[in-house]
């Protein structure tokens, strides 16, 4: 009985020792997970930078939070590679910088995971969506330079965008910096066009397709408004006055004849797109990129979509405020 009782004692202390070790370890992974060192590298022109150091699979830590929410401030593009996430570490990460957008095309909201935003050629199903549906003609709208939800009264304070399947060539997104892009106006034409607005609708974007806007079946989209926004705003937070084009949504400038209001935001979308203000960010798996939507635009450069995936699932998170000149 003294062996047996020396036995039980044993095994009780290795089984408290085992305990013990692995909630140690737990502890360590958790502390290590939230409190690693974060730093920066730039990429391109004080405008778009890689954060190291990040696992957003993991719980941040408040300071890491801010100190994202900082660098985003400093580069309005940021990215941060070799993210295998879930879309619901996904959602929870995006959540850190405020509520979620639902997008108002119902076909390219995940079922699942409504917050996602399917960017994508491939469907639900898992197959390459035909060149002449629905939802390939609306998703190729992508291609077209666009500032994410300028059809909203508030639009998107920024977006999250996750690359889960790469084209061969070509789907490289394109980010122009819009605070650049006004500070190489000349001030008088500065001034002149900070006294400007412009009409935004969902329903302009459809009608850029000629292949859409022809058919009976333009796709289901919740229906918005037409918005108004004055052609320059100041970011809410650095106060910086950047031009507020996106093409895809822009009807016609308030103050302006059609033709004339037509002539200018051309001249002035020709002027953003100039290769000094624009990042090209060739994607690899699980890039995650986040992009500030109150100071940039965007664009898909073309890619073979009939015979190569592109899967890329976005969360866009609400603006805080209406844009203000
Ligand atoms: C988007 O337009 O928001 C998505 C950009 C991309 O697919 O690269």
């Amino acid at each position: 009985s003294d062996l047996l009782r020396f036995l039980c004692l044993f095994s009780f202390s290795k089984f408290f020792y085992l305990v013990r070790a692995s909630a140690w370890r737990f502890k360590v992974n958790t502390l290590a997970s939230q409190d690693t060192e974060l730093s920066i590298t730039p990429r391109f022109c004080g405008f778009s930078a890689t954060i190291e150091g990040l696992n957003l699979s993991a719980s941040l830590s408040s300071q890491s939070i801010q100190q994202i929410q900082n660098y985003w401030l400093d580069y309005p593009v940021l990215v941060i590679t070799k993210q295998n996430i879930s879309d619901l570490d996904q959602v929870k990460f995006a959540k850190n910088f405020g509520n979620l957008e639902i997008h108002p095309s119902v076909a390219h909201r995940s079922t699942k995971t409504p917050e996602i935003y399917r960017v994508s050629n491939v469907d639900e199903n898992n197959q390459i969506m035909e060149a002449k549906s629905t939802a390939w003609q609306y998703l190729e709208l992508t291609w077209l330079w666009h500032t994410d939800s300028s059809f909203r009264e508030i639009p998107s304070l920024g977006s999250i965008l996750h690359g889960i399947e790469i084209p061969p060539t070509g789907g490289d997104t394109l980010f122009a910096d819009m605070t650049k892009a006004f500070d190489a106006l000349p001030k008088p034409e500065q001034e002149r066009i900070s006294t400007l607005n412009v009409f935004h609708s969902h329903d302009y974007i459809v009608s850029q397709s000629k292949a859409l806007s022809s058919r009976e079946n333009k796709g289901q989209y919740e229906s918005l408004p037409r918005v108004k926004h004055p052609l320059v705003r100041r970011h809410p937070v650095t106060k910086k006055q950047s031009l507020f084009l996106s093409p895809h949504t822009m009807e016609s400038i308030v103050e302006l004849k059609e033709q004339e209001g037509r002539v200018l935001l051309d001249d002035l979308i020709h002027h953003a797109t100039q290769h000094q203000f624009v990042y090209r960010h060739k994607w690899k798996v699980d890039d995650v990129l986040m992009w500030d939507n109150r100071c940039t635009r965007h664009a898909v450069l073309p890619y073979d979509s009939i015979n190569h995936r592109r899967v890329m699932h976005r969360t866009t998170v609400i603006g805080d405020s209406v844009p203000k000149a």
